[in-house]
């Protein structure tokens, strides 16, 4: 068999080979177990020392052409299929940008983070507590009644689970149960705020099954209703900042807290001056409650309030739809921008 034309067989071999399949397949014909190359190789044995010498010496530099024609061959193929990819991923770096569409914050997650930010400035801890929440933090702990309507299943979501008591978790349908979780971790002055999202059994033009609240708490050995007052109303004036707020607490009840009052406030001028609004619950921590955070309510007092944070943000931005915060519209969103 000439070795000239078995290399130049393999060379034609190789390049008509269109894929990396294909390629290794004609490589089995020179190269293989039982290729043309190896063959001769294995027929050395029958030659004298001499002719094995020189014959084998030629048949390897054959093989070494082949294999190099294979290795091109490898490489050009490899090549060929990067310039596919780079072309087919090319970027233009010379367009213009698609536009920086920027997201903004949600109106009532501003809201949340004003809040904080003016507690924090006047001495008040910012706490997080969890949302699926055990019946004793939600209720018990609370002062509430064994049958309190709040606990059916008509104004509470509960969820799979149980406590390690058995009763059913729930979905909390108040910041309140913060009071008591943050109050057994700290030791007093107990001086904290706590957002968060909140769910009852509701859905109406002022109410949806989650909102948000934020839960207030002060306790120490001298803190009385007059101090709720002052935190409270100038609260409202730097969360609108404006002075012509007025500010009412009017007669109430929670279980939790007693006496208890409705927070209600209004702007002295402007569209819907005079109009008042209840924006929040509150009022002198329940004894029971006190002794329920681990402490003597001979000698500790304060007072808490929870506040609807989609009110405020409603109050200072003019919104009149609840409903609007969670419909995910645009052009309603693009306002707060
Ligand atoms: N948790 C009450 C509610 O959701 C509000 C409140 C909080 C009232 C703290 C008094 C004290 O309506």
């Amino acid at each position: 068999m000439d070795l000239e034309h078995i290399v130049s067989e393999a060379q034609r071999a190789f390049a008509a080979a269109l894929d990396a399949a294909s390629l290794e397949n004609e490589k089995a014909r020179f190269l293989g177990k039982s290729g043309q190359l190896t063959e001769l190789l294995k027929g050395l044995g029958k030659l004298d020392a001499e002719q094995r010498k020189a014959e084998g010496a030629r048949i390897n530099a054959a093989k070494q052409q082949v294999e190099a024609a294979l290795q091109a061959r490898r490489q050009a193929l490899n090549d060929e299929l990067m310039n596919v990819r780079l072309a087919a991923e090319a970027i233009d770096v010379t367009l213009p940008g698609r536009g920086q569409s920027r997201g903004t914050l949600h109106p009532v997650l501003t809201t949340w983070e004003r809040v904080e930010k003016i507690f924090h400035s006047i001495g008040f801890d910012v706490a997080d507590g969890p949302e699926i929440e055990t019946d004793w933090y939600n209720f018990t702990a609370l002062n509430s009644p064994e049958n309190h309507p709040a606990r059916s299943m008509q104004d509470t979501f509960y969820v799979d689970g149980s406590d390690e008591t058995g009763k059913p978790l729930l979905l909390r349908t108040h910041t309140s149960p913060m009071q008591v979780r943050y109050a057994r971790m700290h030791r007093p002055p107990i001086k904290v705020i706590a957002p968060g999202r909140t769910y009852r059994v509701d859905s109406d033009a002022t109410h949806s099954p989650m909102f948000h609240q934020v839960e207030g708490l002060w306790i120490d050995e001298n803190i009385s209703f007059a101090d709720l007052k002052g935190v409270y109303t100038d609260f409202l004036r730097q969360f609108f900042e404006r002075d012509d707020i007025r500010v009412r607490f009017r007669p109430s009840y929670f279980p939790f807290t007693e006496p208890s009052a409705e927070i209600d406030m209004t702007f002295e001028t402007g569209k819907n001056a005079g109009k008042w609004l209840e924006i929040s619950g509150s009022g002198q921590v329940h004894p029971n409650v006190v002794r329920n955070m681990g402490l003597d309510p001979e000698r500790y007092i304060g007072f808490a309030f929870g506040s609807g944070l989609e009110r405020l943000a409603m109050l200072r931005y003019g919104v009149d739809d609840l409903r609007l915060f969670y419909e995910n519209d645009l052009r309603f969103l693009r306002q707060f921008a």
